[in-house]
């Protein structure tokens, strides 16, 4: 079920409001994702597309996010775009899939060198004994596909969040903020307006 067009709409005036603002990080979105024993996790990623489908960031499918992911492919964004006046938040909750692979090696390929042979050396999440290994490995890999483009690991790569509800929350005075919550129920996009 793709994202209604007013929510899109609203999602995009001000995603482009917060990119003109001075925000140093306007892409910047916490992750929240729960593995099989219902621990809940948290980091910052990058949102790269918004549109009807979803939303989309770019991380290694075996990381810690993606083997929790994979048990349990609930999952939370949030975006906090604290230069706009008023102040927005945005809370997104859905379902992530896996993009298509020719997606992920489109975008791969645009990335700077050092950063794919970094997507290629880092272990990420996993136990690293010491700094100098990493740039080993980047050495490695270095050497591996020197005088040819770097190929897109197989295990790096995006992922959708196709959504079934959207918050935007707006700082008001004296606290009285206001929430705007979008629900898929049934197959309708369904709004309300929440209490701060
Ligand atoms: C502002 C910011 C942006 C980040 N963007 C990404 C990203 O797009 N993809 C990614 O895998 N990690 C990104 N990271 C690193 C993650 O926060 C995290 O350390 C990493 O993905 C490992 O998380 P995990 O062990 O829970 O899988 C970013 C960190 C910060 C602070």
């Amino acid at each position: 079920m793709s994202l209604d067009p007013t929510i899109l709409e609203a999602f995009r005036r001000l995603h482009a409001q917060a990119l003109a603002s001075d925000d140093p990080e306007p892409n910047a979105m916490t992750v929240a994702t729960a593995g099989a024993d219902g621990r809940v996790h948290a980091r910052m990623v990058l949102l790269k597309t918004a549109d009807e489908r979803g939303f989309t960031f770019f991380t290694r499918y075996d990381s810690d996010k993606g083997v929790q992911l994979e048990a349990n492919p609930r999952i939370a964004l949030c975006l906090l775009w604290k230069r706009l006046k008023p102040a927005a938040q945005v809370r997104i909750e859905g379902r992530a899939e896996k993009l298509p692979a020719a997606q992920s090696d489109a975008y791969f390929a645009t990335r700077e060198r050092l950063s794919q042979l970094g997507a290629w050396a880092s272990l990420q999440s996993r136990t690293l004994p010491e700094r100098v290994a990493l740039e080993r490995r980047v050495d490695e890999f270095d050497h591996r596909f020197a005088g040819r483009d770097v190929p897109r690991p197989a295990e790096w790569g995006g992922y959708r969040v196709v959504p079934d509800l959207v918050e935007f929350w707006f700082a008001g005075e004296h606290r009285w903020n206001e929430r705007e919550r979008w629900e898929l129920i049934d197959g309708t996009w369904r709004k309300r307006l929440l209490y701060p």
